[in-house]
């Protein structure tokens, strides 16, 4: 049997960590959050990185955190929605395993988000236009990660998290 990684990517608000815990549970994979990680590996929550060291610092900590996984197997691995930035890490998700992306409309995406506190890049006077334009900036390099895509708007998680596992039997197959 295939026992490679499932690596989710994706906007903040598409659902990689909710969709990531499910299918880690139907796989038995351990599942890894790349956000926990960074924040274990500098002692700090990802909204206090960003605020006292700045996005670059926490880039770099991503960047180790990704390179960290290579070797492990059986994982389900869900990424904060800037690991696809660097080129570097598009390489690193593509060698991790089977990468997912989950997308959404940015109307569902606000709608997900506009009440979360731990997201450093939505602490403005105008979230929804950074979503617009970081979802208009990313999206290419979203797809230049993914083996694979999925538009979750108004997709129950269980029906994304078998999409997802179809999805990467297929790939292997
Ligand atoms: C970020 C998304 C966050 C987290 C950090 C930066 C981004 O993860 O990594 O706040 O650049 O989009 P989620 O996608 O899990 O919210």
């Amino acid at each position: 049997m295939n026992d490679s990684n499932i690596v989710l990517v994706g906007f903040m608000g598409t659902g990689k960590s909710s969709v990531g815990r499910l299918i880690s549970a139907m796989l038995a994979y351990e599942f890894v959050d790349t956000d926990e990680l960074i924040a274990k590996r500098a002692g700090a929550p990802v909204s206090e990185i960003f605020a006292e060291q700045g996005e670059e610092t926490f880039r770099d900590l991503e960047t180790e955190v990704l390179s960290s996984l290579s070797g492990d197997r059986r994982r389900v691995i869900a990424t904060g929605g800037g690991a696809v930035l660097r080129e570097e890490n598009r390489s690193i998700l593509r060698d991790l395993g089977f990468v997912a992306l989950l997308t959404a409309s940015e109307d569902v995406i606000y709608r997900r988000v506009r009440r979360s506190t731990h997201r450093p890049l939505l602490r403005t006077s105008n979230p929804r236009e950074v979503i617009r334009k970081r979802l208009r900036e990313r999206t290419p390099l979203y797809q230049a990660a993914a083996h694979w895509s999925f538009d979750t708007t108004d997709i129950p998680r269980d029906v994304v998290a078998e999409a997802v596992l179809t999805a990467e039997a297929e790939h292997f197959a």
